[in-house]
């Protein structure tokens, strides 16, 4: 069964703050499916194709420095509207406007500093998959999807 991917990625505060397991488990516990996961230095470069669509918004320069500062989570998720899903699991932009619940509702305050990345369309989710991982990702069966579908 081909499914819907999208990319979700935890981001050097999230990182640093231990927060690593906690967003795999709820991604887990939901039942997608994890098809590539990797730890990474991110470069420049890479940060700046990743945010291409944001380099003229004033705080571009900061976000870049910020996703900088430390090592980030990269990671494929798949399954049922996973991009839309994700995007509710992860919570709102600005994490004071995030429902508690969600990851940044439970665990974040600022925007700058809100823990966690997912890709906002199907399209989008395929490009960055291609960006962060241009070896490639898993594709499987899983006995569990009978469970879940
Ligand atoms: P954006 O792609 O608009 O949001 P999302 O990550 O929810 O898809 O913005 C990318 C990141 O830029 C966002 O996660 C945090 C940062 N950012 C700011 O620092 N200030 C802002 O005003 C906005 C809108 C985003």
């Amino acid at each position: 069964m081909a499914q819907e991917r999208t990319y979700i990625m935890v981001k050097p505060d999230g990182v640093e703050r231990g927060l690593v397991g906690e967003i795999i488990k709820r991604f887990e516990n939901r039942g997608f499916k994890l098809l590539a996961l990797k730890a990474l230095q991110p470069s420049r470069d890479l940060l700046e194709k990743h945010y291409a669509d944001l380099s003229s918004k004033p705080f571009f320069p900061k976000l870049v420095d910020y996703m900088l500062s430390g090592p980030v989570v990269g990671m494929v998720w798949a399954g049922k509207e996973v991009v839309k899903t994700g995007r509710v699991m992860l919570g709102a932009t600005n994490p004071l406007a995030s429902a508690p619940g969600t990851i940044r509702g439970d665990y974040a305050i600022d925007v700058g500093k809100n823990i966690c990345h997912g890709s906002d369309a199907v399209e989008s989710a395929e490009k960055e998959i291609a960006l962060w991982f241009p070896e490639g990702v898993l594709n499987y069966e899983r006995s569990l999807d009978k469970l879940i579908y």
